[in-house]
């Protein structure tokens, strides 16, 4: 397949998600907001909701778009994924020679292996091209309003950064480094270290550090919640989108394994989906959650994080919704988009 027929499938699906977010999702809620308006009392919860939408075309259509869309990013002609091994050779050479720390033997947890995240075959670990198909997927999972993207992670990590320096940072779940990156670049002198259950996309993320002559990082395929690092070895914690993927057992392990490898004093940001606004709100991001494959995001969202982290030893817990680019969430922009949460803490000095 050519370069300009794929990129252009994959604009179309992009713009086609545009529509889904901006058009559709707002008349989701007119309808709904009309149900609700009519019905004997206002619904409380999720369930109440779906009560209320789940027989109208319209959510179906919703629906229908949300999986689908998705779907047909990775498969088919144009999909990302045909696409990628079609240029198997080339791109597999690009990574033969990175400095990424691979452990080949490393197991998977069995969540991970069981599931395909956000509908990508094989998960995001099972092919050595998958750092590349999650690089170019992440292009066009979100889409734009207005402002690029991209500025997410920056706008994290500045937000890091004004509450203070930090010398060591271990980034957890850090895909292709997508996360990583604004690290090193905000905390220029700081130590790195980038980690993730996936051998492919750390790969990838170790090329573009070193494409990027970021040389203050470091790749490691590991688990977040079973490191190899020494007690009280960072002093700045962080993971981005990486929460919600993970079952609440899990979760625990990996706060558990952060406050072990913080020092006294030393703290966490997390940026994940969380803070979530009433009934509708909390239907619409449980089933994006069955839609898109990611199972995990609604024990997150229904869990005590403050309890969670208080009784893991943290202190100046903090949970606060997170504009993810100018205007959004304003009024008049009614799309859809992700409860973007942070989440901080500092490990009792
Ligand atoms: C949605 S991606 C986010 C990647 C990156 N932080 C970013 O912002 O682009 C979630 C990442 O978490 C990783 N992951 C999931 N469970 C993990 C675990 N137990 N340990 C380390 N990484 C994990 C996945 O492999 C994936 O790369």
């Amino acid at each position: 397949m050519d370069d300009r027929s794929f990129v252009a499938a994959q604009d179309f699906l992009l713009a086609s998600k545009t529509y889904w977010t901006k058009r559709i999702y707002p008349e989701l809620k007119k309808t709904y907001e009309t149900a609700a308006g009519a019905a004997p009392a206002p619904p409380e919860t999720p369930a109440e909701v779906a009560a209320l939408l789940e027989g109208e075309v319209l959510y179906r259509y919703f629906s229908w778009l949300e999986r689908h869309l998705q779907r047909f990013k990775y498969a088919g002609r144009y999909g990302l994924v045909p696409y990628h091994d079609e240029r198997r050779a080339a791109l597999s050479a690009e990574l033969r020679d990175t400095d990424a720390e691979l452990a080949p033997g490393l197991e998977m947890p069995n969540y991970y292996q069981r599931v395909d995240i956000h509908q990508h075959p094989g998960g995001v670990w099972s092919d050595e091209l998958d750092g590349y198909v999650y690089e170019r997927g992440a292009r066009s999972t979100t889409p734009l309003m207005g402002a690029a993207h991209g500025d997410l992670h920056h706008r994290f990590t500045d937000l890091v950064a004004a509450r203070g320096g930090a010398k060591d940072i271990l980034d957890m779940g850090c895909g292709f480094g997508k996360s990583t990156h604004p690290f090193c670049t905000s905390f220029p002198t700081a130590r790195v270290e980038a980690i993730d259950l996936s051998g492919p996309c750390v790969s990838l993320g170790a090329h573009d550090a070193q494409t990027k002559g970021s040389g203050n990082v470091r790749f490691r395929q590991m688990n977040a919640y079973e490191t190899d690092y020494d007690d009280g070895s960072f002093d700045l914690v962080t993971s981005t989108m990486v929460i919600h993927e993970l079952p609440p057992r899990e979760i625990e392990r990996m706060f558990t394994e952060a406050a072990r490898v913080l020092a006294p004093g030393g703290r966490m940001a997390h940026l994940d989906f969380y803070t979530i606004d009433g009934p509708f709100a909390r239907f619409i991001h449980y089933g994006h959650g069955r839609r898109n494959n990611e199972p995990f995001m609604q024990p997150l969202a229904e869990m005590d994080l403050h309890a969670s982290l208080t009784e893991k030893g943290f202190t100046n817990i903090e949970v606060i919704p997170f504009k993810e680019a100018e205007g959004v969430g304003e009024s008049g922009n009614d799309a859809w988009r992700f409860p973007w949460t942070v989440i901080m803490a500092e490990k009792m000095p």
